[in-house]
This record gives C-alpha cells, structure tokens and sequence, in this order.
C-alpha cells in the first residue's frame, strides 16, 4: 500500500498515548469481553463462547456472574503509580493514525480519497490466546483509514474489500480457502456502518484474517472533542471544512503469515522421493535465492561464495555447501526458498550456472551476467502450481 501507491503514506505512531485517546475512541468504556469464573477450579472463560452459564464445564463447579473485562494492558507514566498516572499499551494501531490526521495530511498534502497506514505492536490482554499465533497478548497489527469525501464511503468500502481479498490470493492463498463475510448488524461495532471480514479456512475452521470497516466520520469527531482540537479537513476547492468518512481493512500480519503457512505447506511423493515444501510466493519467501557449489573443491565454493555476495545486494540469499545435493535441495524446498543456483565444473569454465525451482524442480542453465535479471521475472511471473 505505501510504497505502490500514490495515495497512501505510512505512519509511526506511538504506543503510548494520552489515556484521553482511549476514552475518545470508546476503547475504555468499551472494549471489554463478558467473563465468568469457577468457584472452585478458578478457571475463567468467555462467558459468550458457553452453553451453560450455571456449571464450570471443566470440574461442574459454581460459575459467578457475568462480568466485563477490558482488554487493555494498563501501566504507570512518570514517578508516580496512581490512577492518575494509569496509561495504556495500544489495542490497536488505528488510533495512532486518527490523532495524527491533520499532522500527516498537511505534511504530505494528499486530499481526500487518501490513506494513511501503518504496522505495529497491538496489545490486548486475551482470556483465550492460542490456535498457534491466531490469537496472541502482542501481535503485529496492519492498519489503513483510507479518508474519503462522506459520499464516496460505499464506493470505497466496496473498493477495499475487493482489494483486500485479492491481496491475497495475488500472493498465493487458494481461492476456495477464502471468503467474504459481512457482519449482520448486530455484530457491527459501535462506530462502523458497515463491516465484512475476510476470513480463512484455518485446519480449525473459517477463522478472520482482516476486517473491512465503514468507520464513518465517528473517530475524527470524537477525537476532535475530546482533545479541543478540530481535525476537520479543510477542502480548498469549496472553502469548506467537513470530517472525512474512514474507510478501514485492519489485519493481523501474524494471522496473515500463519494463513500463507497453512497454505503453502505441503508433503509430496512417496519414499525416498517424499519431500516437504513451502510453496511460498516469492516475494514472501524468508530465503528467495539459495547458492549451493556442487563440490566445496576446485574452486567451486569460492566461486559460489563470490555470486552469492553479488546476489545479496538484491535478493535474500542464502548458501549452503554441507552435504549432498539432493539434501541440500530438500532443506530449502521445506524452508520455502523458490529458487536454487547450483555451481558445477562448467560454471567455473563458461560461466554459467543451474537455476533449479521449488516448484516443479526443473533445472535451466542461465548465464551468471543473466541470473539477476531472471531472477527478478521469474518473481515478477510466479505462478503457483496446482
Ligand atoms: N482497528 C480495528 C481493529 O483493530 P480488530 O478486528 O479488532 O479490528 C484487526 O483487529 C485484525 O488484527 C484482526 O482481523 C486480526 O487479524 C488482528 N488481531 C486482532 N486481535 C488479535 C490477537 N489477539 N492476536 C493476533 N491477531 C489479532
């Protein structure tokens, strides 16, 4: 979104921010879970996710009344630990960006439609983390408020959520593993008009990767008066200030990667030809290039060496001489490396070398003058296998 686009800039904000911001955006009168607990066993559960509110399904034991848990982290500012000093870790890094709006569109001069994003540290103090990393306290969040003029919002809330689900499906989750589904309203959070999730066939059942929501102007406004500064915007055309409406996809980037985990993960062939792979699309790939000298002697190692430091000025690289080729190549197709150049003889008398794919594992010879280049269409071309 930042670095593809001419309408979207990124953002660093704090985690920390004046406690005020969470009253403004309903975080702290709001964002709580219903919990019970056991008399006996103490064991605590989401009062929303049981059948039986009279009896503890672990011991049978006595359950209290239903209470509100806010999912904020709180911790101390300063010398001082009271409540006035209470402040508290971001439960999401949307905030960060609605205080910060008429800061960065004024330094960056972009008019509405425009989106400011950014990726950071979420906190919440979840009662059921688990699922792998699906649900974590600390996790990377991924957020965009693309502000729009107030008649553009269904357009563009039907825009983004196109653009979102084909995000990714563009970097290689099946199609049939992803779905739309749109909130009835009384799922719809307080300030949204409207809100659809992308959700993912996890091995535990369709699960939520991103929410696409219909912010309204709820944020701008609130913010404006808890803090006693406007963030209207200022249309020059017309000479008139209006809060735009904010049109929201907020993901999880670790949700993200476990989702493209799942996907790419895949065991293939029988006995000794049995292999695992990560089918990741390249541009996700921790490792893309891998650099493997056929023999570490005759000088086929240093030659190997040299064409790796040249490659990892652009690519991720890495290299690996220990051990037989055939293993070599298992190692970076479970790892997910798409692609592996392999140094023999001929390399070293006419310069060329052996591009094997995760893929398919075929093998073509390229040119070493060539092999940057290549590399960069075949990741530019990548097409999943079926
Ligand atoms: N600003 C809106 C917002 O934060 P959300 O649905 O609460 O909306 C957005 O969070 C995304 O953040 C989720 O779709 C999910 O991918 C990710 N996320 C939320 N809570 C999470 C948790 N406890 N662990 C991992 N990811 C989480």
């Amino acid at each position: 979104m930042v670095t593809n686009r001419r309408d979207i800039v990124g953002l660093d904000a704090s985690i920390l921010m004046h406690p005020k911001v969470w009253e403004a955006s309903g975080h702290l009168a709001g964002f709580s879970d219903p919990l019970v607990d056991c008399k006996k066993c103490k064991e605590r559960f989401r009062a929303d996710h049981l059948e039986n509110l009279n009896k503890c399904q672990k011991c049978g034991g006595e359950l209290t009344e239903v209470r509100k848990f806010n999912l904020m982290f709180k911790t101390f500012m300063g010398a001082v630990e009271d409540h006035t000093t209470t402040v508290y870790l971001r439960p999401e890094t949307a905030q960060g960006i609605f205080v910060n709006f008429l800061n960065v569109q004024q330094a960056s001069r972009l008019k509405p439609p425009f989106g400011i994003a950014q990726v950071g540290k979420s906190f919440r103090n979840e009662i059921t983390p688990g699922n792998f990393t699906y649900r974590t306290r600390e996790f990377e969040q991924m957020e965009m408020e693309f502000f729009v003029p107030p008649s553009e919002d269904t357009q563009w809330y039907e825009y983004w959520s196109g653009a979102r689900l084909k995000w990714y499906s563009d970097y290689g989750i099946k199609k049939e593993n992803l779905r739309l589904r749109d909130h009835g309203t009384e799922e719809l959070a307080h300030y949204a008009k409207g809100c659809v999730d992308v959700e993912y066939l996890f091995p535990f059942g369709w699960s939520e990767l991103e929410g696409i929501a219909n912010r309204t102007d709820y944020d701008l406004k609130q913010h404006s008066q808890f803090s006693g500064k406007n963030l209207a915007y200022f249309d020059e055309e017309t000479k008139q200030h209006y809060y735009p409406y904010v049109v929201e996809p907020a993901a999880g980037a670790d949700r993200a990667t476990l989702a493209f985990l799942v996907d790419a993960y895949h065991v293939e062939g029988e006995g000794k030809d049995e292999r695992t792979v990560l089918r990741f699309h390249p541009a996700l790939a921790p490792v893309t290039v891998a650099v493997l000298p056929l023999m570490k002697k005759d000088g086929l190692a240093e030659l190997a060496q040299d064409i790796r430091q040249e490659l990892k000025e652009d690519f991720a690289t890495d290299y690996d001489q220990a051990g037989a080729i055939g293993r070599r190549y298992r190692r970076q197709d479970e790892a997910g490396t798409p692609f592996c150049i392999t140094i023999d003889y001929e390399s070293r008398d006419n310069g060329s070398v052996t591009l094997r794919f995760r893929d398919s594992m075929e093998q073509v010879r390229v040119n070493r003058s060539e092999l940057a280049a290549r590399l960069r269409q075949e990741i530019k071309t990548y097409k999943r296998v079926k």
